[in-house]
């Protein structure tokens, strides 16, 4: 992990309130699906939590959504402006070249750090089936999914798609089509925690990216904190140090 200054190549607004940001830079180290990024976003003194996109040729993507005012003024952040980054921050997902049936499962902007893991399953020859759920078609940024893999969309008002949650349709998809080799997921609390309960009915291997509020972001503060099991009952890992992707067997889901 290193703290370094990128370049904007493109800010683009997708759709609704989500945006693409392209930065030109690189890292010492490869960034992997599931790492995040740090950014600095002037005048805040805490930096935000950004999973990676993709990453490519020295060029980083971020996946967007404005939630606050950090989010706010970094959409209206210009081409060649410098941001500064520290990353690539936490574990990334766990690949295994005998898992080829993939289900991706995502929840609003917690499809970015799949976006990153797709291209590279795709690169394994795994035949991927990607859930990706938004409350509405609008929600939907398609011009960034990436091709060579089976969608299953939903949306909470049945506008694109089944209408429901992520996690039932995919329980509903697995009892007509059967289990994958395993489960990887992004998105709110509640579908993850599904996630956890579909995978431990099938016994299915299954991983989370949990997206706690973050300050330091390096493992000091303990202030993203979330419990995991142990030999003991459980005990506090960070998410940013530890994580933030979980195996789902070893959250204690509340
Ligand atoms: C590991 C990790 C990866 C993330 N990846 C992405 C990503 O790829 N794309 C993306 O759009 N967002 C991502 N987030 C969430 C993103 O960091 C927050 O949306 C952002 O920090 C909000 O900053 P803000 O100042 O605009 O909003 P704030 O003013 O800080 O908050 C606005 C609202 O958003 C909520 N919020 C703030 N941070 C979080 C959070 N971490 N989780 C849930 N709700 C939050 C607050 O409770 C508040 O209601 C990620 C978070 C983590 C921890
Ligand atoms: S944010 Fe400080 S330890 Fe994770």
């Amino acid at each position: 992990m290193e703290a370094k200054r990128f370049k904007i190549r493109r800010n683009i607004w997708l759709t609704e309130k989500l945006y693409l940001l392209e930065l030109e830079g690189s890292f010492n180290q490869t960034p992997i699906p599931g790492q995040f990024v740090h950014i600095k976003i002037e005048p805040f003194f805490l930096r935000r939590p950004f999973s990676i996109a993709g990453y490519k040729d020295n060029y980083l993507k971020i996946l967007y959504r404005i939630a606050g005012r950090a989010t706010d003024i970094l959409a209206q952040k210009k081409e060649d402006e410098l941001l500064g980054l520290i990353g690539p921050s936490g574990n990334g997902f766990p690949v295994n070249k005998k898992w080829e049936n993939v289900y991706l499962a995502a929840g609003g902007t917690g499809i970015a750090p799949l976006l990153f893991l797709a291209e590279t399953l795709k690169k394994k020859n795994c035949n991927i089936t990607f859930f990706y759920g938004a409350r509405t078609s609008d929600c939907i940024a398609f011009n960034i999914l990436p091709y060579g893999v089976n969608y299953v969309f939903s949306t909470d008002d049945g506008s694109y798609g089944y209408k429901g949650l992520v996690g039932d349709i995919l329980k509903r998809y697995i009892m007509e089509n059967g289990v994958p080799d395993v489960i990887y997921s992004g998105g709110p609390y509640e579908m993850l925690r599904k996630i956890a309960e579909i995978s431990k009915k099938y016994n299915l291997s299954a991983f989370v990216s949990l997206e706690n509020r973050m300050a330091c972001g390096v493992g000091i503060c303990y202030g993203c904190v979330t419990k995991i099991k142990c030999k003991d009952g459980w005990e506090y890992k960070r998410v940013c140090k530890d994580g933030p992707v979980f195996n789902t067997e070893e959250v204690l889901w509340e």
